[in-house]
């Protein structure tokens, strides 16, 4: 905010929720740069309240909540956060997959509601990542970091990816283990731990549906960070219940914040409220880099981090 405050005139929408199609309308008419959050739907109506509108800035690396095509073809450049937020959502994906996999979160509900009787040989047994398979559906930026995590906990890597990735995250970063190679319903049926990083398309939307649910392993386990509608959360409340799978652990969902209602009642689920990248430092550098777009785009330069150039 200070590094926006020293360039441009600000108009700082403060409200708790997120704004109102009408108000971010209103306001909006006669900005040069709009910064906005992935909960922010800035469709073709929105652009098209803005004739001044040079960039659109999204605190996020994923921008479905933008119609990217329009605003390229009203020379608005759009911009994301990508790099800055992988280490944290990466360290995330496996609290999760730890937490689900070991029942931590269960087993901190029912110490809470006093039934716990004390320590027994085969109480609340979870299951060990040790020498299990780690199937990673989306190998970008945050897919390889979660994949570069998985030898510290004995676990072999698959995907079903076919872009190339880099052997290496960052300079100062581990190598990349082996990742075997495998067909999308290969990774499905043979994973221990599945886990989500795609960005969220018309491709990719319910990717993760009854049929995907049904044919993965009984003691499998679906992780997702990426975007909620990538999972079927119905089929997923019905594989849970029918114990088609082990368990499930979600940062992210098709309504936030509505959770659907069928997964709220099961105890082999994990419903974190899209905290992902959710450190003071993360936050801090994602914002940054949002407000260094908008001062190089209003100054004239190329942004650093364009998703429609
Ligand atoms: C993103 O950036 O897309 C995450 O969902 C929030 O950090």
């Amino acid at each position: 905010m200070s590094r926006l405050r020293e360039a441009c005139e600000i108009d700082l929408y403060t409200g708790d929720r997120a704004i109102a199609r009408s108000e971010l309308i209103d306001r909006v008419r006669e900005k040069q740069g709009l910064v906005c959050l992935l909960t922010d739907q800035i469709d073709r109506g929105v652009i098209d309240a803005a004739p001044s509108l040079r960039i659109i800035a999204n605190i996020a690396v994923g921008y479905n909540n933008i119609d990217v095509e329009h605003a390229r073809v009203r020379g608005i450049v759009v911009t994301n956060t990508p790099d800055v937020l992988t280490e944290a959502t990466a360290d995330f994906t496996w609290g999760l997959i730890l937490a689900i996999t070991r029942r931590i979160v269960e087993g901190d509900r029912l110490v809470r509601r006093g039934e716990w009787k004390g320590w027994a040989l085969d109480f609340m047994l979870g299951s060990e990542l040790r020498g299990k398979r780690l199937g990673i559906i989306g190998m970008g930026r945050i897919g390889q970091a979660v994949a570069a995590r998985a030898p510290a906990f004995g676990m072999a890597v698959a995907t079903s990816s076919d872009r190339p990735f880099t052997a290496r995250l960052r300079p100062e970063g581990p190598d990349l283990p082996k990742i075997a190679s495998v067909s999308f319903d290969e990774l499905i049926t043979t994973s221990h731990v599945l886990t989500i990083h795609v960005p969220l398309t018309g491709e990719t939307t319910h990717l993760i549906d009854a049929r995907v649910l049904a044919r993965m392993r009984r003691s499998a386990y679906l992780v997702n960070t990426s975007r909620g509608p990538v999972v079927d959360e119905a089929a997923l409340g019905w594989a849970l219940r029918e114990g088609l799978i082990a368990g499930a652990a979600l940062d992210v969902y098709e309504r936030e914040p509505e959770v659907h209602r069928d997964l709220l009642g099961l105890e082999n689920v994990i419903l974190a409220p899209h905290l992902a990248s959710a450190t003071i430092e993360t936050r801090t550098a994602m914002a940054d880099l949002a407000a260094t777009n908008v001062l190089r785009v209003l100054a004239g330069d190329q942004p650093l981090t364009p998703v429609n150039l």
